[in-house]
């Protein structure tokens, strides 16, 4: 994966599944100044939004650590923002792999229904 992790030494890699089949990559990206890194997740997200795609199937995780890591709660609402329901799968570097969905890791978020 190709993450910039220098500081947390973290790296976090996203294969993100459009519908139209493409797989969108993501990796997180940190900065000397701590607050600007970005997540894979999101980075995967910003990416396949620039490239025109807005529908998304299934995301893959695959972290540098021994066990499968879940999203951050900024990537979680990122995710849900357009595919609620879709399915999060997460490798940690031993192989395991976990499965969870978008809902089930962000339930009564916060969503566009909830604007005035
Ligand atoms: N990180 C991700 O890329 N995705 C997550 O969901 C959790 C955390 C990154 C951010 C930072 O570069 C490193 O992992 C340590 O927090």
């Amino acid at each position: 994966m190709n993450a910039y992790a220098p500081y947390s030494k973290f790296q976090v890699g996203a294969a993100l599944l459009a519908e139209n089949g493409e797989i969108i990559a993501g990796a997180n990206v940190e900065n000397a100044s701590y607050p600007a890194a970005i997540c894979a997740e999101r980075s995967a997200v910003c990416s396949a939004i620039a490239q025109g795609l807005r529908n998304f199937v299934a995301i893959g995780l695959m972290t540098s650590g021994a066990k499968p890591a879940w999203p951050c709660g900024i990537c979680r609402q990122v995710l849900a923002e357009f595919a609620p329901n879709m399915p999060v799968y997460s490798a940690g570097n031993s192989g395991e792999v976990e499965m969870s969905t978008v809902a089930e890791l962000l339930p009564k978020r916060f969503g566009p229904d909830d604007l005035p």
